[in-house]
């Protein structure tokens, strides 16, 4: 098959004729499946976010607000064991009623880890030799039990991994759990860049691209149906978390429930933990122009990073944990979110269209949207504070910081203490 002129005219016109280097090697049906590919990529775009990068290299651009305030939280970590009881039979309630479905987005490359394989496979290590997915698993197994029935657990996987992680799943039985409420979904996926702003090929026939971001979720869920089929069964809210906590509650009743009874028309809640010092490089909760948002710690100025209350709080605190409820109603308003996407520089791997040999280098350019930023778009959002030493233990990196190896020693001390005994009163 010859390429259409049209096509390659346009692959010149941007620079990107690299694509078909091995366009006379291809079998006609990965010929056709190249220029569908290439059809689909938005080339305008890819080069506004190329630009983008560049101009971003020393940092991603501030945000532009006028008026920072803060976000009030309800803290439960000064709750008595009475209100906690409560909020927690309340959430207990909803689960038993069917309100809630659970969400892992579990689609990143975990670049940084650097792990074979989806990072939900991953062992950190425990002695039951459980992975990240099979933790999650035994965590959504206990609350189902106690509501008596199960929870349906939507799982977010990349084009890339979506294969690896439903075969980890039936190769481990499903983890016991009802096979028929576990559901996955793909999300969308963006060609990424080198340096010099080329798209390059991932194998002859593909383009070589990396999933959008946990910002791209509320699109896919959409897309791919789920959400239609989340409504049918009556579901009204999605518990959200991230594949690399170790010590995520799993449809928290304690968090459902303090959403359940807010005041107002809350439609999303957001679990925080208060940051250890002003440099700590996380996101922190706050209000932006009015509305609810996550200011990233490369925009927060530095007076209000050490800004402190009179009882000696700090009044930008609340970190952001990636731990969410959303109302269904909002996950349908986030869906159409116009939110912009952000450069993370890393490492790339693809094939070199000069030599055909495969080759990876430290920094290249993907593009990634931030579930944070559709905040934006909500009147209102609730923030729980938890303690972080009982919720948090993220695995991130090979060794030191965020490690497996800090992760197990977190969940080992944890499981030690059982610090949560009011739990088996709700
Ligand atoms: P991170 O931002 O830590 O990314 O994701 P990552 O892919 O795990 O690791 P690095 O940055 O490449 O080293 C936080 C959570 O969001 C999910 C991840 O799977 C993780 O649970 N995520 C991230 C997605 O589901 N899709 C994405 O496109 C990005």
């Amino acid at each position: 098959m010859k390429v259409h002129t049209e096509i390659y005219e346009r692959l010149k016109a941007y620079g990107q004729t690299q694509l078909l280097a091995f366009w006379d090697t291809l079998s006609e049906s990965e010929q056709r499946n190249l220029l569908m590919e290439i059809a689909e990529t938005d080339f305008d775009t890819m080069q506004m976010l190329y630009r983008k990068a560049r101009e971003a290299s020393a940092g991603d651009a501030q945000r532009p607000f006028e008026k920072l305030e803060p976000l009030p939280c309800l803290d439960t970590t000064v709750l008595t064991e009475q209100e906690k009881i409560l909020l927690g039979r309340s959430g207990m309630d909803g689960i038993r009623n069917g309100e809630l479905a659970a969400l892992t987005m579990a689609g990143g490359q975990g670049t940084r880890l650097g792990h074979n394989g989806p990072k939900g496979t991953f062992d950190i290590g425990l002695p039951s030799r459980a992975s990240l997915f099979e933790i999650q698993c035994r965590g959504l197994q206990k609350v189902s039990e106690k509501a008596g029935r199960p929870i349906d657990w939507y799982i977010m996987t990349s084009t890339i991994n979506y294969a690896d992680t439903v075969c980890f799943f039936e190769e481990h039985g499903f983890f016991g759990y009802p096979k028929e409420k576990i559901h996955f979904f793909p999300q969308t996926m963006i060609p990424a860049v080198t340096e010099d702003g080329k798209l390059q090929l991932e194998s002859p026939a593909h383009i070589l691209r990396s999933p959008n971001g946990n910002g791209g979720m509320f699109v896919s869920l959409k897309q791919s149906g789920c959400l239609d089929a989340l409504e049918r069964q009556g579901v009204r809210y999605i518990f959200v978390c991230g594949i690399d906590n170790c010590l995520v509650k799993m449809c928290d009743p304690l968090f459902f429930g303090a959403l359940r009874t807010a005041n107002g028309n809350v439609q999303a809640s957001a679990k925080s933990y208060i940051k250890r010092d002003p440099g700590e490089k996380a996101g922190i909760f706050c209000r932006m122009d009015g509305k609810p948002g996550v200011l990233e710690y490369t925009e927060i100025p530095q007076e209000y990073a050490e800004m402190k209350n009179p009882d000696g709080q700090w009044t930008y605190g609340d970190t952001n944990v990636l731990n969410y409820i959303f109302s269904v109603e909002a996950v349908r308003c986030l869906a159409e979110a116009e939110i912009p996407y952000h450069v993370a520089v890393k490492k790339l791997t693809y094939l070199d269209a000069a030599t055909g040999q495969s080759v990876t280098v430290p920094q290249g350019y993907k593009f990634e949207l931030f579930l944070f930023d559709t905040f934006l778009c909500l009147d209102d959002l609730q923030v729980v504070r938890i303690e972080r030493t009982e919720e948090f233990a993220p695995v991130k990196n090979p060794s030191g910081i965020d490690s497996a190896e800090s992760a197990r020693a977190l969940y080992l001390d944890y499981e030690a203490k059982q610090p949560r005994k009011w739990e088996e009163k709700i």
